[in-house]
């Protein structure tokens, strides 16, 4: 998606975003490039990754496809290396891997899918974050966003290990706002809601689409534009003053 907005102090900056290979973390490296930013796209399907960079470098922009599994510490240093050595230090970390959120009955939840969602959607944000920290310490600068859900927010359908480890990502955002804000480095967090990703078009039929439109104040569900919106506005200077927040885009559905 290209956005409406400019954000020229994004231009020239290197982004990294995790879950770059589809659905979200896609339209957020295509925004971020068309802001003129040099953007790492990590995913694990190579193939989804090389669609994802080509569209952006067809449209003139620079970005670089990174094949990494964020559950897995090494794979994502690897990542950080390369695209530090390609496109330069990361400037901004777009931590969107994850989703893993599908209804499960607690009592059917076993703790090998416990550990599984909770690698998924919480440690691999850790993991991430942990691979460009030292640099931004080190430069005294940084913007990390971080990607939570209304599942993390409140009670709703999706599976408790799901709801647990986003509501994790709220914490660990603000936890590491108070630590790092000395050191120039502002983390803020997402947490949507239903988000019309091809995914969610495929897997959703209309008229459920339709039901859960209702129960948002706004009667719409998400676009993935409503999140890549905020990620730039978030990373950019616009926010310099901004740290340690979780903005809901929920259409109104969550209000604190
Ligand atoms: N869509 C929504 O309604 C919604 C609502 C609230 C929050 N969210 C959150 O937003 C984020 C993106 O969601 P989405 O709907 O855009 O998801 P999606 O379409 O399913 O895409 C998930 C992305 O995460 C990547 N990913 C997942 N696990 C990974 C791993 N272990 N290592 C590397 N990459 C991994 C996938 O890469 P590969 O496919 O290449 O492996 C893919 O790029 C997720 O964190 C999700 O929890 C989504």
């Amino acid at each position: 998606m290209t956005s409406t907005t400019l954000h020229p102090s994004l231009a020239a900056k290197t982004v990294l975003v995790t879950g770059g290979s589809r659905g979200i973390g896609a339209d957020t490296a295509r925004a971020f490039a068309a802001q003129g930013a040099k953007v790492g796209v990590v995913g694990r399907d190579t193939a989804a990754l090389a669609d994802v960079v080509a569209g952006i470098t067809e449209s003139g922009g620079t970005a670089l496809a990174l094949t990494a599994d964020v559950t897995d510490a090494a794979a994502v240093a690897s990542a950080r290396d390369a695209v530090e050595f390609q496109l330069g230090p990361v400037d901004v970390l777009c931590a969107f891997a994850g989703g893993q959120g599908y209804p499960v009955r607690s009592t059917e939840l076993t703790e090998q899918r416990w550990r599984e969602v909770l690698d998924a959607d919480l440690t691999s944000a850790f993991l991430s974050i942990q691979a460009v920290l030292p640099g931004m310490v080190e430069r005294g600068s940084g913007s990390i966003i971080t990607m939570s859900s209304t599942a993390g927010r409140q009670p709703g359908q999706a599976n408790l290990a799901y709801a647990v480890a986003n509501a994790g990502i709220v914490m660990l955002t603000r936890h590491l706002a108070t630590e790092l804000g000395p050191q120039g480095i502002r983390i803020n967090c997402l947490a949507p809601t239903s988000i019309l990703t091809e995914k969610v078009r495929a897997n959703m039929p209309p008229a459920v689409q339709d039901q859960v439109a209702a129960i948002h104040p706004l009667r719409r569900l998400g676009l993935p534009a409503d999140v890549t919106e905020a990620a730039l506005f978030l990373a950019s200077d616009a926010a310099s003053y901004l740290t340690g927040l979780t903005l809901d885009i929920s259409g109104g559905r969550v209000t604190n």
